[in-house]
């Protein structure tokens, strides 16, 4: 393959790609840990994980180890024959949360949405899917029915009937949305796109009585919070509930696309030919998930995120910023929310060479690799400071 030139990469993605992407005019070429590098070698501490994939951080040598070795082997096989890699990682997601033991693979976070929502209707022969404003849950027709935000949904409509949408963190609107007809409630125990909210424990909790009062599904989506990111292997650990159907993707891999539900005693009629995917459950995916959730147990990234996430929020909560609505958030999934509209200030980030994100148009997003070391959690908090005590209007 020719190689091509900065100018030639820029040309043929602006020409060729679908420009559904606002694009940021850095290529990056290689990534290590928390840390990317553009072409031209300039160094960039990642606070974005790709959101929130690269929890293991870039280029882990275990993940690129399994990788290579299964590629000689066999990298596609369908689920309906049997798989050495699909077995050992049915094994170790089958115990991750005792109560769910059963597992679908799929290749992305909407894709396990979509399958969740498919489980609870079939499962509970109701149509009727309750979720929360500010929800993110995907943008394929299921999925984007349970989003909230118009952004999202607007020029797609009709979307799927049977959806209603509920205000988060709110006991009493769940307990008159959930009704007889009711096939699951769908949440986020941190919202992510929608802000980074944290749920209430006893929202939660509530959830899990409401549902089962009303024989409904409990669905909670780990696309973003899943997998050591908010302290624990998975946020609804927080709250000593257990769901009927855990959605999960981004990271469980190790950044290789794989999406995955995991399914509680509840979930009925999943019978040959009801739901399926051709990618889902290959070997090559499923041998870099073992690895990931391998290395997630080996390396304690839950308790690393859930130390380095209360450091970095008491630091960022010292910035003594007029700008500053709130710092709040759970582990290393923290958000900053700001009196004022934040893409300028991520911008004077990236030009200081560190990525953010935002969720909404109010708050700085931090998703870094859980592996970020504390001098580079400290130079991300001395940056913020010095960018924070700027005053940045929209260009
Ligand atoms: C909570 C949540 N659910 C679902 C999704 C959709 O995942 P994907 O982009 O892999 O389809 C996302 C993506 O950001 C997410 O944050």
């Amino acid at each position: 393959m020719k190689t091509l030139t900065a100018s030639e990469i820029i040309e043929s993605e602006s020409h060729f790609a679908s420009g559904l992407y606002t694009k940021q005019p850095i290529i990056f070429v290689r990534g290590q840990g928390a840390s990317l590098w553009d072409i031209d070698g300039v160094e960039y501490l990642d606070c974005n994980s790709g959101h929130g994939v690269a929890n293991l951080g870039h280029a882990h040598p275990k993940v690129a180890a399994a990788l290579a070795e299964q590629a000689t082997k066999l990298v596609t096989l369908f689920e309906s024959f049997y798989n050495d890699q699909r077995a050992a990682l049915v094994q170790k997601m089958g115990t991750l949360m005792p109560g769910l033991d059963r597992v679908f693979f799929c290749n992305s976070g909407t894709e396990s949405i979509e399958a969740a929502i498919k489980f609870s209707r079939i499962s509970t022969g109701r149509a009727g899917i309750v979720a929360t404003m500010r929800a993110f849950h995907g943008r394929t027709f299921g999925s984007l029915s349970a989003t909230y935000n118009k952004k999202y949904r607007e020029g797609f409509e009709p979307l799927v009937p049977g959806f209603s949408h509920v205000p988060y963190n709110n006991i009493e609107a769940l307990e008159k949305a959930v009704t007889d007809e009711t096939a699951a409630f769908i949440v986020e125990v941190v919202q992510g796109e929608g802000g980074v909210y944290p749920a209430d424990k006893a929202y939660i909790q509530a959830a899990r009585r409401i549902c089962d009062a009303h024989d409904a599904l409990l669905i909670v989506d780990e696309v973003q919070s899943g997998f050591g990111r908010t302290g624990k292997l998975f946020a609804v650990q927080h709250t000593g509930v257990t769901p009927d159907l855990l959605c999960c993707a981004k990271s469980l891999a190790g950044g290789v696309p794989i999406g995955a539900v995991l399914i509680g005693p509840k979930i009925k009629n999943l019978a040959p030919g009801v739901h399926g995917s051709t990618f889902g459950g290959n070997p090559l995916s499923c041998a870099a998930a073992v690895a990931a959730l391998e290395i997630i147990e080996e390396e304690d990234l839950a308790g690393q995120a859930a130390e380095k996430g209360t450091y970095l929020m008491e630091k960022l909560s010292e910035i003594n910023s007029p700008l500053i609505r709130e710092v709040r958030g759970l582990g290393l999934m923290v958000g900053i929310e700001l009196k004022q509209k934040v893409q300028p200030y991520i911008k004077e980030l990236q030009a200081r060479h560190i990525l953010a994100l935002n969720a909404g148009l109010t708050v700085i997003r931090l998703l870094p690799p859980l592996v970020i070391t504390y001098p580079q959690l400290d130079h991300l908090v001395d940056t913020l400071r010095d960018v924070l005590s700027m005053e940045l209007k929209d260009a």
